[in-house]
């Protein structure tokens, strides 16, 4: 394969927030803010998302599609989601995927236009599909029969025309981690390819349905092109068997996400032009040597839009040294703000956000979080030579932190903020230990007399 032309450009390919500079003092700047004095105001663990790598991430996707009569980009919600994302994401334009009735909402408390937004998930309820119809001409992704039987009554019921894709289990699988996976043939997700068939014309019997096509996403982190190239090649085989038995023509073709960033050196992915590019030029030789007409072309990255705006500030506490050598350096959160460690042993790369131009220690040492649990490390190995009372930027962390954050210890979320040429605004705010006893509740039974 040739060296893609943005691979050094692409947010996805870089490892900070393309805004990240260090000052003379070394303090870690980001978004034209002294990320010492977000700190200082918002406090830490503090979540700090950098708009401008999110506008260049989403210029990439569309600089590599442009080779493409008709696309859409959509975002996959479920990466990071807050009203302020609905709105960026809605004034650039872009689609949005949702995987459940919380985003749904969040999308509507924004003001997100329906018809942009395409509903994910492999166990759809009554109420989201209803939900979702309610709110406008949204488009489902439909992921199993029995979900298309409960979509068209549903969808009859409220007098709807839904509008429907189905997810199609392409037997692609990309070299990423088992858990984060779903093209392969034993996937929770989607409809086998030898069923698709069946699916499609039980869907053209319906009249409250509308089958615009098809859908397939193979997996997360994924860092290569080709199994995007071989997956375009198996959407084109079935579009062409669907057009031959069933007389049936793709209007839209979703060819999913997953694209990489980098979070460590050892990471190498495609950049997100190239990635586009190269899948919508698959797209159109597989659909012209098929000599069936060009659908429309959706692509839904997630990660590789908001995953590398972010970086994650941390202040050091104790730092201790075992007999046997080992070293380490707690901050003030961890895996409760970032279970991606513990959950895929993924690797992260740190800074010193208050002396970034510090030499590297001679030895390796441990950055662990404070929750109650062993594997709670953030970065087995680096040679950050922090002390106690520092301030360490963790980089990579706008995708699946926030979203998938948890207050475990009955630990507060921490805030997270948006920062533009100088300007950072709070767009969640801190949680309190009053967020934490919210929804506790004593039965009466407990008071002593
Ligand atoms: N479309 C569908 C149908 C998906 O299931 C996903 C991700 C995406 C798009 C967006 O994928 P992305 O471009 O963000 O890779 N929690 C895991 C990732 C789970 C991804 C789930 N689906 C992690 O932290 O790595």
């Amino acid at each position: 394969m040739t060296a893609p032309r943005d691979s050094a450009t692409a947010p996805n390919t870089q490892i900070r927030p393309i805004s990240c500079q260090v000052d003379t003092q070394g303090h870690l700047w980001v978004g034209g803010c002294d990320s010492n004095e977000l700190a200082k105001q918002f406090g830490t663990p503090l979540w700090v998302i950098d708009e401008q790598t999110i506008l260049d991430g989403v210029s990439a996707y569309k600089d590599g599609l442009s080779i493409y009569p008709n696309w859409q980009v959509l975002y996959a919600g479920k990466a990071f989601l807050c009203l302020a994302m609905c709105k960026l994401v809605d004034m650039l334009d872009l689609g949005l995927d949702v995987v459940s009735e919380g985003e749904l909402f969040t999308a509507k408390q924004a003001g997100f236009p329906a018809d942009r937004i395409y509903m994910h998930g492999n166990n759809k309820s009554e109420s989201e599909l209803s939900a979702g119809l309610i709110y406008g001409d949204v488009t489902i992704v439909v992921d199993n029969f029995s979900e298309l039987e409960l979509l068209a009554k549903v969808a009859s019921q409220l007098g709807k025309k839904a509008r429907v894709l189905f997810r199609v289990i392409p037997g692609v699988e990309p070299d990423t981690h088992q858990h984060i996976k779903t093209g392969q043939h034993d996937s929770k997700f989607g409809i086998p390819l030898t069923q698709i068939k069946t699916a499609v014309e039980k869907a053209l019997s319906y009249e409250s349905l509308d089958v615009e096509g098809l859908h397939a996403h193979i997996g997360s982190q994924a860092q290569k092109l080709e199994p995007y190239l071989e997956n375009a090649e198996i959407l084109a085989d079935l579009a062409e068997q669907l057009k031959k038995e069933l007389s049936f023509e793709l209007r839209t073709l979703d060819v999913g996400g997953g694209l990489a960033i980098k979070y460590s050196g050892s990471d190498d992915p495609v950049g997100a032009s190239s990635w586009a590019r190269g899948v919508a030029k698959q797209v159109i030789e597989a659909f012209e040597r098929r000599s069936l007409s060009l659908p429309r072309l959706l692509v839904e990255p997630g990660r590789s839009i908001v995953g590398p705006s972010g970086l994650t500030l941390y202040r050091v506490g104790h730092c201790k040294e075992l007999p046997g050598g080992a070293k380490f350096i707690a901050v003030d959160g961890g895996m409760a703000d970032n279970p991606r460690p513990i959950t895929y042993q993924s690797i992260y790369t740190a800074a010193l956000a208050n002396r970034a131009d510090c030499p590297p220690a001679t030895e390796p040492r441990s950055i662990v979080g404070k929750y109650c649990e062993s594997g709670d490390i953030i970065i087995k190995e680096t040679y950050l030579d922090a002390n106690s009372g520092d301030l360490i930027a963790i980089f990579g962390t706008g995708a699946y932190n926030f979203s998938m954050a948890s207050n475990y210890n009955r630990s507060p979320r921490p805030a997270c903020v948006l920062v533009k040429d100088g300007s950072a605004e709070i767009i969640v705010e801190r949680e309190s230990n009053d967020d934490i006893i919210r929804n506790d509740r004593v039965p009466s039974r407990f008071s002593r007399k």
